[in-house]
């Protein structure tokens, strides 16, 4: 693989030749952050705002002629000076407003990393499947005081999250999840074991085999490592089903529809290792992927059925539709065997985390509060928010099974994600930390630097927290 080219690559540019070199001619992006800088944009272009009508409202794009009829240059609205603080992203909404050619922002830039890779975010397509799909690029040059490597390694772990949610469960099975998986370790060379089909059961991953079991692609569990020993240990677990279908507790056909984007939390895990090892983070980075379709099948697990699970503890399965949980059980109580010193969950794990903050606020749970305001404040510099919602010890009994030692739903409608969260809970006994994002994995409706479909939320954040004291 070339150095930025990604495992299901989608776009008809490598990302690296979007970053041009300081000192390409192109076309200038002005920032208008309010009237008053606009008295500053010289009389004949201030006469075509006029004309226009134009206002530097956020994400207000205005193309100016030049004599010869082409464009002298884009005026931007930023909405206002602290549009850095407010709205990190904004510049994601340049590449879907001009036409293909080369750009250069003009000015200072509240964070030129930032700037550059939400230009490079909003340039994602995905066109996998679009017979014709010629777009030319939409180039811009690398702002002055920006890291190249880190913009680049932000994006690719961006666009490979995107791909990989975008990609229907057609083409996207846990073979498929596996192979990815396999191509970003060889990549950063990272090693990587894979235990599949009935050997879930002997290396004791019973939940994570009976999810998967009624789907004739088998389930399996992934699980990279790559970086130094004596780092501190940074253990990610990723949500990777492949297709819910709800299993026997069938979803409506409404629900199911968008169920493709339920390995949401694998792509995320491995955007944000591509990020990591990309920049070569000074952590010990694992990668933990349970990976299975929820199917129906004469074989698929029932709702009653008692269960074992990896840590010995047995669980009612309350409904199949469930399933998320389960898989990640397993998976978390291998990831809090060696006591890491972050264990980290990304899941498309419940409708109630929508019902409560909507799609674009994940629910994020922390054990510890040090970390939890940290990765809050990195979240929100970058434009990848997240919103603390509380480990709520008093819910725990609302998993009580009468003949189980635990069910893995609550029997009622309320507090949806915290419950689910508090099952996770249960099988990380060890890890110095733990924290769980419940994203959606899906932008609904396009906003600045992210184009409708797959999203790998809360990736960039994690990544920004880790990466840290370079600002500090
Ligand atoms: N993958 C879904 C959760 C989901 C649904 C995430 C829609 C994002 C959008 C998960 O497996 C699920 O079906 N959860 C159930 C749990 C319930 C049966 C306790 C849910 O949220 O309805
Ligand atoms: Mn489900
Ligand atoms: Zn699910």
């Amino acid at each position: 693989m070339s150095p930025h080219a990604m495992p299901l690559e989608t776009t008809r540019h490598h990302l690296e030749d979007l970053l041009l070199a300081p000192g390409t001619g192109a076309t200038p992006i002005q920032l208008v952050g309010s009237d008053e800088d606009l008295a500053a944009v010289p009389g004949r272009e201030r006469r075509w705002v006029e004309a226009r009508g134009w206002k530097p409202t956020a994400g207000a794009v205005l193309l100016v002629p030049d004599e010869a009829g082409g464009i002298a240059k884009v005026l931007f609205g930023t909405g206002g000076a602290d549009w850095g603080q407010q709205t990190p992203m904004l510049t994601g909404a340049l590449p879907g407003a001009i036409p293909a050619g080369d750009y250069e922002f003009s000015g200072a830039l509240p964070d030129p990393d930032l700037a550059a890779l939400g230009f490079l975010n909003g340039c994602y397509r995905f066109n996998r499947y679009k017979s014709s799909a010629n777009e030319e690029a939409k180039c811009i040059v690398l702002p002055e005081g920006a890291d190249r490597d880190r913009i680049l390694a932000m994006a690719e772990g961006v666009y490979l999250g995107r791909n990989l949610i975008n990609t229907p469960a057609n083409d996207l099975g846990p073979a498929e999840l596996e192979a990815v998986a396999r191509d970003v370790a060889n990549t950063f060379g990272a090693t990587i074991k894979v235990t599949e089909g009935t050997s879930l059961l002997s290396d004791n991953f019973p939940l994570i085999h009976a999810v998967g079991r009624a789907s004739d692609r088998a389930p399996r569990l992934i699980d990279m490592h790559w970086g130094a020993e004596s780092a501190p240990k940074v253990t990610i677990v990723g949500k990777g089903i492949c297709f819910d279908t709800g299993g026997l507790n069938l979803k409506p056909g409404n629900a199911m529809s968008l169920m493709k984007k339920d390995m949401g939390g694998a792509a995320a895990a491995l955007a944000f290792a591509v990020m990591a090892m990309r920049t070569k983070l000074p952590i010990r980075l694992r990668v933990i992927v349970p990976a299975a379709d929820n199917s129906v099948a004469g074989n698929a697990f029932r709702p009653g059925d008692v269960l074992p699970s990896r840590n010995g503890m047995t669980v009612e399965i309350g409904n199949t539709d469930a399933e998320g949980r389960l898989v990640l059980a397993d998976a978390l109580s291998l990831a809090d065997e060696e006591q890491p010193d972050y264990l980290v969950t990304f899941a498309t794990l419940t409708g109630a985390a929508r019902v409560a903050l909507g799609p674009d606020l994940p629910p994020f749970y922390a054990t510890d509060d040090d970390f939890a305001d940290a990765m809050l404040k990195a979240a929100h510099a970058v434009g990848d928010p997240v919103w603390r919602m509380p480990f709520w010890a008093p819910y725990d009994k609302l998993l009580k099974s009468s003949i189980a030692d635990v069910n893995h739903i609550s029997d009622g409608p309320f507090a949806g994600s915290v419950t689910a969260a508090l099952f996770l809970k249960r099988f990380v006994k060890k890890a110095a930390r733990y924290a769980h994002l419940d994203i959606y994995g899906w932008v609904p409706r396009e906003q600045p630097g992210k184009p409708r479909g797959g999203e790998p939320n809360g990736a960039r954040a994690l990544f920004e927290y880790f990466s840290g004291d370079r600002n500090a």
